[in-house]
């Protein structure tokens, strides 16, 4: 059975294909820039990244589903998305930032959108691969929001 015979839907398609295409991928920047704040978060959402990634792969068949590895990549998302409102509150400043200034005049939109994120990894079932492809995108959806209307030029 390939892989589209086991996907339901354009959306979970597109999401398949934006974690494969690196929509969500890091700057490579992270080690160039001076600020320890800017780089504290970079490095919190490359963490992020590395969590999602691992489930991903199990979504899209690149990794054998592993009910620990999904539950350990669960917590860390947990943890992590948790954090983001802790580290912008500061509006630390870098020129290889990609983070928009709009982010300290909507502070409370900004978090709002970290809170629906952490409520979405909160949300992702690590139980089994069925439910761990229904409640996958959720979370998906949310980074991108936040990216949308926070990150420049990317994703
Ligand atoms: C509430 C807003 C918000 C949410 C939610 C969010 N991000 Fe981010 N993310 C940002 C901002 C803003 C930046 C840019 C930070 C900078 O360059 O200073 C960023 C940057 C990144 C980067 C690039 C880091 C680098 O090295 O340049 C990655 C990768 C990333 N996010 C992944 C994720 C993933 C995966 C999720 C979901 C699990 C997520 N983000 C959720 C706001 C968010």
């Amino acid at each position: 059975m390939g892989p589209p015979d086991r996907l339901r839907g354009a959306g979970l398609f597109l999401m398949l294909l934006l974690l494969t295409t690196g929509v969500l991928a890091q700057s490579g920047q992270i080690s160039q820039v001076t600020d320890s704040g800017v780089r504290n978060r970079m490095a919190a959402m490359n963490a992020n990244n590395a969590a999602l990634t691992v489930l991903g792969d199990m979504m899209g068949g690149r990794a054998v589903f592993d009910r620990a590895r999904a539950r350990d990549a669960r917590r860390r998302l947990i943890a992590t998305t948790g954090r983001i409102p802790a580290l912008f509150r500061k509006a630390h400043a870098d020129p290889l930032s990609n983070a928009r200034p709009d982010i300290w005049s909507n502070w409370g939109d900004f978090k709002g959108l970290a809170k629906s994120a952490q409520r979405a990894a909160r949300g992702l079932d690590s139980n089994s691969l069925p439910r761990l492809r229904k409640t996958l995108p959720r979370l998906v959806h949310s980074c991108l929001a936040c990216h949308r209307a926070y990150r420049k030029d990317m994703r």
